[in-house]
């Protein structure tokens, strides 16, 4: 008997072990989404509720739909990879009528078997209580029944709908839950978060503020045309002097008063807690990086000249996965020559690179972090002269760039120092007459946050420890431009993903070169991948 209970036991763990080796065991842990929500609950203000709807599943084509991919948001504080959920997060403990405490509720897919056997398996109810650590886990149908009047909360917060979701099969898809809370919190027909915003701007403004508030409101106008129909929002912005703009602000706060549906506190709340990663996001972060450096390095082995675009491609996205990587963290950019002057150039169609220069904009996403590194090399593996005059400009750029992306400087300081550059570098050459023309060949900004998102979430205020970002300078010339032509079609953007602590930066794709001498140098290795040949086809 012992001996039977004693191999069953044998068999058992030797079955878990494999399993535990099928699927990777480095995800962010449920600790990590705990503590996440714990920290939102300590930004919140008194008496309010967060509530967050999992990402959308959208269609690509006839009944096939894109590869479903999480709300970062909702992944960040759940980890759950599914559609058709929401969580609440409550500032304070609730009661359920059987006078049970909470603070959070999530409502999830409910397991259905012929689903899974088609579209793969779902967590559930079990799964999410085991798994992810929820306490209080639901149904998705049981949403409509949720006993929480949210008219008892001074502020209910969330992310407003974006009218891309479709109502599919059932009564718990997203469409229904996103149904079911406009109908418990008073959505109103006309709720527009922007317009909130704009209201924000000008309640939270003082009087002597406020003329230069209301040119910047104008500038918004200008851009969301619906919005001038609001009669408070073009008074303020058209408004002669500071005492109509006084009377108009009292007004506002009325109508603010008037709801507890807000858009703004959410928003805040995940800029701020995303902006700075903890040590369990960096290590994926990293690796994420890495990844995406090695991509580069294997492309620099085994580029040449009858190489095309999208083999490029698909050498990088190889090694991504060759590491686990899921995804892309965006559409794949490589643009040989001028290809490389569409600064999101993702059709990548170009059969021969030749000896253009080959702009590569790739990132790996790990377990849902992304890098963002960019490199441009020479197809031929040696960079012409005019070709290495504009690259070891954009390469100083970046270096000033980085040098400043310190604790405490100004999100602005990567960009301000990389404009300066290349304005000084394009006057030297004689391709603008005037600093004041280096935006037509620079015409992006030089950093963004990185993580979750490609473009990550952030406040844009000083630099803080342990925050990353991208520090991507470049020049692009479009043949055609008014300048000698010896410089048409030559794109060159470096892009490098920069760790900023009370160090100093750290670059964590240093792993790619960057000077066109390293370039040159890893172009001579041979690669593995020049001996993959492949039968020709008709
Ligand atoms: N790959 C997108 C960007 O560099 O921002
Ligand atoms: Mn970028
Ligand atoms: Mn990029």
């Amino acid at each position: 008997m012992f001996k039977n209970i004693l191999s069953l036991g044998i068999i058992l763990f030797v079955v878990l072990e494999i399993n535990a080796q099928e699927t990777p065991s480095d995800y962010l842990t449920a600790e990590f989404h705990t503590l996440r929500r714990e920290k939102v609950r300590e930004m919140m203000p008194t008496n309010s509720v967060l509530v967050f709807f999992a990402n959308a599943e959208r269609n690509r084509a006839n009944d096939v739909d894109y590869i479903y991919h999480q709300d970062p948001d909702f992944y960040y504080l759940t980890g759950y990879k599914e559609p058709n959920a929401v969580l609440l997060i409550f500032s304070e403990n609730q009661k359920d009528a059987s006078g049970k405490v909470f603070n959070e509720l999530i409502y999830v897919q409910e397991r259905d078997p012929l689903a899974e056997q088609w579209n793969g398996k779902r967590l559930g109810v079990a799964g999410v209580k085991g798994q992810l650590g929820f306490d209080m886990v639901y149904n998705g149908s049981e949403f409509a029944n949720l006993s929480i009047d949210f008219s008892t909360f001074d502020k209910v917060s969330f992310f407003d709908f974006k009218n891309d979701y479709r109502d599919k099969q059932g009564n718990a898809d997203l469409f229904d839950l996103i149904k079911a809370f406009k109908i418990k919190s008073n959505y109103p027909t006309d709720y527009n978060a922007t317009k909130q915003q704009l209201y924000k701007m000008i309640t939270s403004t003082d009087v002597e503020n406020s003329a230069n508030v209301a040119q910047t409101l104008g500038r918004y106008l200008n851009n969301y045309p619906n919005l001038q129909e609001d009669e408070l929002l073009s008074n303020f912005v058209n408004a002669p002097d500071q005492e109509l703009r006084k009377e108009i602000k009292e007004k506002v706060l009325l109508v603010q008063k008037s709801t507890n549906l807000d858009s703004s506190i959410i928003a805040e709340i995940m800029d701020k807690l995303r902006e700075t990663k903890t040590e369990e996001e960096l290590k994926l972060l990293k690796k994420a990086i890495e990844i995406s450096a090695v991509g580069q390095v294997e492309i620099m082995k085994a580029m040449h000249p009858n190489m095309s675009e999208s083999e490029i491609q698909g050498v990088h996205e190889y090694i991504y996965k060759r590491y686990g990587a899921e995804y892309e963290g965006y559409p794949s950019i490589v643009g040989g020559g001028n290809n490389g002057c569409i600064l999101h150039y993702i059709e990548n169609n170009k059969t021969k690179v030749a000896t253009d220069l080959v702009l590569m904009d790739l990132g790996a996403e790990y377990h849902g972090y992304t890098a963002d590194v960019t490199r441009t090399i020479p197809a031929n593996g040696t960079f012409s002269k005019e070709q290495k005059a504009i690259y070891d400009i954009v390469y100083n750029a970046q270096e000033a760039g980085i040098a400043v992306s310190v604790v405490g400087a100004s999100f602005r300081a990567p960009g301000e120092a990389a404009i300066k550059v290349v304005a000084d570098g394009l006057l030297k050459l004689g391709i603008i007459k005037d600093i004041s023309e280096a935006r037509t060949y620079f015409p992006h900004g030089t950093s963004h946050y990185l993580g979750l998102d490609v473009h990550d979430k952030g406040t844009y205020g000083d630099f803080k420890p342990n925050t990353v970002i991208t520090v991507e300078p470049g020049i692009y010339i479009p043949e055609g431009s008014a300048c000698d032509e010896k410089w048409w079609g030559i794109a060159v953007r470096i892009e490098d993903d920069i760790l900023i602590t009370e160090d100093g930066p750290i670059n964590l794709s240093a792993m790619a070169p960057r000077t066109t001498e390293a370039i040159e140098a890893m172009m001579k290795i041979t690669s593995p991948l020049d001996e993959f040949k492949l039968p020709g086809l008709d």
